[in-house]
């Protein structure tokens, strides 16, 4: 018989015990997270003096790190030096107050402990009894942030306090919230239309403006929508690059006439080139009379919403499907954090819901409960409730309100310089905290000289590393954007960022 240290059955040490690896024992989560906190402290202290973007070549990371995986371990304060010297000074820093480019993606503390602590627990919350806390935070913030945006109660779940006959979701991104309401409306048409599979296809249409995010385009794409018939409706200054409902009713009365079927229209509460604002009232009367879906894509200024002197933007949402906002763009919550709503909850669930035995439930089976991963693509979901409930929680509405009125006000200082310096012109009327201007042509100087001239300002500005902004082009113009929301940005990086501008305007136009 052989002694207790050789028998197979031997609790001994060995090189595979998982005493010899331990790779969440609480003491080392508490000495490497402290680390990482202390890193992102001194982060957002710092930030500001770094280059706004990274001057570095394609390829330059696999150059500084180690082209192969290490076999064995190393210091927890390797991984982070490395980080330091080689990650850092690769990334575009979107948390710096000098960054005016896109729309800001917002943050604050409360939001990165609840993200934190949500890879922490590493929740999958498919379903509610997967963890019905999971499911009923973000049941419970979505229904609090409804409350902020005075969404009307069609929009919020049915629970205790809420009577709401609809459902909301906390989906990744604006383009998941396009592509799982497209699906829910295309089934919903060709189910109407009697159809058995997707033979009725080639008849629906879908209709935006030609200012919608190019993301819906891609995700009618992904529904499988005839790229034929997707109408993408032209705007122009009339309307400050609103869709026209006059137009949008033209076109869906031309489909019909020829036997197709209008099945879902896009509107925009603030685009990304220029923030115009479609009508969702008027956009949604006209989709009613087709008996099309109408979607609101408030991804960026969804969140001034919160603010009574904004929520107008919102007129008429009591009669659109669904409407999605991004937290993560302006309301202090890091990505990813996209709340879809929709009135009817269960034409999504219609369209997604999966049911295999080894999600079968008793809460399930009850009817009681929501079951998230039926209102969206994957099964698995991260805890995005916590965050933007810490967020609300923490803050407070009134500070939220703050926060949306004192980046407002930024922009609106920014718009006062720019029309006091007659070299630029203002594109676009500001509805949000987007000033879209230009130097504007003088003396000889054609509108495409114009375009030259506002490149190269853009290409000098942002080299220097001091400032970052960002063009798009608004009725065949190249237009500078200025957009004032980044989490640390204060009244001084506005004027000093403008101060800039106008600096090397001067030198360009010399
Ligand atoms: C108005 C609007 N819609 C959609 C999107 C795309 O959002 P996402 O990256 O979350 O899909 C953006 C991105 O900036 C946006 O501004």
């Amino acid at each position: 018989m052989g002694s207790l240290d050789t028998h197979p059955m031997s609790f001994s040490a060995s090189p595979y015990d998982k005493a010899a690896f331990e790779p969440l024992n609480p003491e080392d989560v508490r000495a490497y997270l402290h680390k990482a906190v202390d890193f992102i402290s001194d982060y957002y202290t710092t930030v500001e003096s770094m280059p706004v973007l990274p001057n570095v070549k394609p390829g330059y990371l696999q150059d500084e790190l180690s082209a192969s995986p290490p076999t064995h371990s190393a210091s927890f304060d390797v991984t982070m030096k490395e980080l330091r010297t080689s990650v850092v000074p690769g990334m575009m820093h979107r948390a710096s107050p000098n960054f005016f480019a896109f729309f800001p993606s917002t943050n604050s503390a409360a939001a990165i402990a609840g993200d934190l602590i949500a890879s922490a627990m590493n929740t999958v919350g498919f379903t509610w009894q997967a963890s019905p806390a999971a499911t009923q935070m973000e049941v419970l913030a979505l229904d609090w942030l409804t409350q902020l945006l005075r969404l009307p109660t069609t929009f919020m779940n049915h629970t205790s306090t809420s009577h709401g006959t609809g459902g909301g979701v906390i989906l990744g991104t604006t383009s998941e919230a396009m592509l799982v309401t497209l699906v829910a409306a295309r089934d919903a048409a060709l189910r109407r239309s009697g159809s058995v599979g997707l033979s009725h296809m080639t008849r629906l249409v879908v209709y935006a403006a030609d200012q919608t995010h190019s993301t819906f385009f891609k995700a009618c794409h992904l529904a499988g929508f005839d790229p034929a018939n997707i109408r993408s409706i032209p705007t122009g200054p009339e309307t400050n690059y609103g869709l026209n409902p006059t137009k949008l009713l033209e076109v869906m009365q031309a489909d019909v006439d020829v036997g197709l079927v209008p099945t879902y229209v896009c509107a925009t509460v603030g685009t990304t080139s220029s923030n115009a604002v479609d009508p969702v009232g008027a956009i949604a009367n006209i989709a009613t009379m087709f008996n099309a879906w109408v979607h609101v894509d408030a991804a960026y200024a969804g969140s001034t919403c919160i603010c009574p002197e904004f929520r107008h933007h919102l007129d008429g949402i009591e009669h659109v499907d669904s409407i999605s906002m991004s937290p993560h763009k302006w309301l202090l919550t890091c990505l990813d954090c996209t709340c879809l709503y929709v009135r009817d909850a269960h034409r999504l669930s219609d369209s997604l819901e999966t049911n295999p035995e080894y999600l079968k439930n008793d809460a399930t089976e009850s009817g009681e409960v929501t079951d998230l991963k039926d209102m969206q693509v994957g099964v698995g979901r991260r805890f995005r409730g916590l965050k933007i409930w810490m967020v609300m929680r923490t803050y407070g509405t009134a500070k939220l309100q703050e926060h949306i009125r004192s980046d407002v006000a930024m922009a609106k200082m920014f718009l006062d310089f720019v029309r006091a310096d007659n070299r630029f012109e203002v594109v676009v009327p500001r509805n949000f905290a987007l000033v879209c201007f230009r130097i504007k042509p003088s003396g000889c100087m054609t509108e495409e000289d114009a375009d030259e001239a506002n490149r190269q300002l853009m290409e000098k500005l942002n080299k220097t590393g001091k400032v970052y902004l960002a063009h798009t082009m608004v009725g065949d113009k190249f237009i500078l954007q200025f957009a004032v929301g980044s989490s640390l940005q204060e009244e001084r990086h506005v004027k000093s960022a403008w101060d800039l501008i106008e600096k090397t305007t001067s030198t360009i136009m010399e």
